[in-house]
């Protein structure tokens, strides 16, 4: 019978010789374990997936040749051996053993020996062939590069960052509770949270929890949003009565906090009609509403009734690369031309929306990216051409100095990296 090593050894195949995503293979993959063996399972994909680059290139040391390629399963057990053995805290003895042994279930009791001889060969040797490796952050070299340019004197620092995972933060309904009140009931029901310090409504658990234990989830009470995400509504503040657009809203995180925050007339839209529904149940459990539409947002024949928006949230597709730490496949699955090609969709994005908004009216610019590419240079081309935009400043701290907008870089413990530039549309006949 399968096993949770067996699993991941499995797993791993497919995200780095298919290119399929952690989020498409973990549902179905969970599946096939019993209910105990699953977190498991999960934390030695997610940790394999955050340190591949950095434990292939140790294979390469352990091994005299490399496996053959047709048995890529049995490389990916001595990359979850070594993972166990570098970066969790099991009884070593029983973490080798375990792994050898997933030989059983992968049908390849021949690679026990070679599996048994490399990993105890890590045990005496693994010290000096860490400190010896060439990509210890295991990033790929392209986003090395990227980020080391981008921030010449922190770049170390936020790749170390991504490598550490995300604290669990929760964003406390303000229409149904205050967050002190929040927090007290969670203490007495023995969880521990803490407030955060940038916004009044964010909570970080002590330890991530299943929401079902969460005090009031299932009323809305509470939903699961990152410090830095709940930014947004906060910073495009819309106010009761205005006609807003989320226009990249799947599955829903930002759309239910704008909610949250005034008594607004909203539109979510986003081009993936299947993320679409998550946007419906999660406005579903926090008993809110909003007209869903989904198609191209840069579409705008397509789907605007010609009304103009008040305010815009504009969540761009980015590279994701602020979150790594919560989505460590994007070091595996991006490649530079995606960025090149995500810019683009952002500038048509920024462009086309820009002609639904209302003189006067604001659009906020957001990404969940750390790359200067899609974020203050598309704000610069941005203002290049459109001359009746102006960007408004932002009372927060960026992490790293920016011409325009204010980046935030990711911060152990703390909130994700986040781009966000707030734009208002210079009204040419202003009210006397
Ligand atoms: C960063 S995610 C949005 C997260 C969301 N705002 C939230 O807080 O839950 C970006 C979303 O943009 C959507 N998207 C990508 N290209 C789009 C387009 N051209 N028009 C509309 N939505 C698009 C994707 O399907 C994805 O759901």
């Amino acid at each position: 019978m399968i096993n949770s090593r067996a699993l991941a050894a499995q797993t791993l195949v497919q995200l780095v010789d298919q290119g399929r995503s952690l989020a498409d293979l973990l549902p179905a993959t969970r599946e096939q374990l019993p209910e105990e063996e699953r977190g498991f399972y999960q934390q030695l994909v997610y940790g394999c997936a955050r340190h591949y680059l950095s434990l292939d290139e140790l294979t390469r040391k352990l091994l005299n040749k490399p496996i053959a390629h047709k048995e890529r399963v049995v490389h990916m057990l001595l990359v979850v051996g070594l993972y166990q053995l570098w970066q969790l805290d099991l009884p070593e003895h029983a973490a080798l053993y375990e792994t050898v042994d997933a030989t059983k279930p992968l049908k390849k009791p021949w690679a026990a020996k070679m599996l048994n001889a490399a990993l105890r060969r890590f045990q005496r040797e693994g010290d000096e062939l860490i400190d010896g490796l060439q990509n210890a952050a295991g990033y790929p070299g392209w986003l090395t590069r990227q980020l080391r340019q981008a921030y010449p004197e922190q770049w170390q620092d936020v790749m170390a960052a991504g490598n550490v995972q995300g604290p669990m933060t929760l964003r406390v309904n303000r229409r149904k509770a205050d967050r002190a009140e929040w927090l007290a009931r969670a203490e007495a029901e023995g969880l521990e949270a803490f407030a955060c310090e940038l916004t009044d409504s964010a909570v970080t658990l002590a330890q991530p929890a299943p929401v079902f234990a969460l005090p009031g989830f299932a009323d809305g009470d509470v939903s699961v949003q990152d410090e830095a995400a709940q930014q947004c509504a906060l910073l495009l503040a819309p106010q009761n009565g205005e006609r807003v657009l989320d226009a990249c809203a799947a599955p829903g995180g930002k759309t239910g906090h704008l909610l949250e925050c005034a008594d607004i007339d909203m539109t979510a839209l986003d081009v993936d009609e299947s993320r679409l529904q998550r946007v419906a149940e999660n406005l579903d459990r926090l008993g809110l509403n909003a007209r869903q539409i989904a198609a191209d947002a840069a579409d705008i024949n397509a789907w605007w009734d010609g009304n103009a928006f008040d305010r815009i949230l504009l969540d761009a597709p980015c590279s994701g690369t602020g979150v790594i730490r919560r989505h460590p496949d994007i070091k595996l699955l991006r490649r530079p031309k995606d960025v090149d090609f995500l810019t683009q969709v952002q500038d048509r994005l920024l462009a086309q929306l820009w002609r639904t908004l209302k003189p006067g009216g604001r659009l906020l610019y957001a990404t969940c990216s750390i790359l200067p590419r899609e974020n203050s240079e598309r704000i610069a081309a941005f203002l290049q051409k459109q001359s009746d935009a102006r960007l408004l400043p932002l009372a927060l701290a960026g992490d790293a100095p920016t011409e325009f907008g204010v980046q935030w870089l990711p911060q152990p413990g703390g909130h994700d990296g986040f781009y966000f530039a707030l734009l208002e549309k210079i009204d040419p006949t202003p009210a006397a």
